[in-house]
């Protein structure tokens, strides 16, 4: 009776062998670091300065004339000075369902396109299905420059001048 031992493994199927390890190894170390990656976005600041979900740094005070009106299109929102010299920072997300409004000079008024809502110049409702005034974001006036925070929307039913904010 002969016995047959098992051969030795190839170079050819070693190599193969370690090339599958080493794939698989790597393929692991890339999902740690995607993962990694993603915790790292998730903990950082969501958004930098200048553009929306940042501080939005809109210039002097003195470069807005009473009774303007200033889109900001990075930072989603438009800086609003009414006639007595006090300022709003309106987001531009209608609170129908969220689409984008516009303004529209000759009307004074902000329009949205999706369903029809107006709103004056301090974001009130002028014309529903919007059930709320345009939320705002806080402003702060430091050496005569204003400056919007726009990662904390406020929510307002309606305009109330304690919302102003003066330089
Ligand atoms: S989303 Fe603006 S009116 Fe509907």
């Amino acid at each position: 009776m002969t016995t047959h031992a098992t051969p030795p493994a190839s170079p050819a199927a070693l190599s193969r062998r370690d090339f599958l390890s080493l794939g698989l190894g790597a393929l692991g170390l890339i999902g740690l670091l995607q993962v990694g990656a993603m915790t790292l976005q998730f903990l950082g600041p969501r958004r930098a300065d200048g553009e929306f979900g940042g501080l939005v740094s809109a210039g002097p005070a003195e470069s807005f004339p009473a009774g303007s009106v200033t889109e900001f299109p990075d930072g989603r929102f438009f800086l609003v000075r009414l006639d007595d010299g006090g300022f709003l920072a309106v987001y531009r997300r209608c609170t129908h369902l969220g689409c984008a409004v516009s303004w529209q000079a000759a009307e004074a008024r902000f329009s949205c396109p999706c369903h029809g809502s107006h709103f004056d110049q301090a974001g009130a409702v002028q014309n529903p299905p919007a059930p709320r005034a345009l939320d705002t974001f806080p402003i702060a006036i430091s050496d005569g420059v204003v400056v919007v925070d726009t990662a904390a929307p406020q929510q307002r039913d309606r305009f109330s001048p304690d919302q102003l904010v003066y330089a």
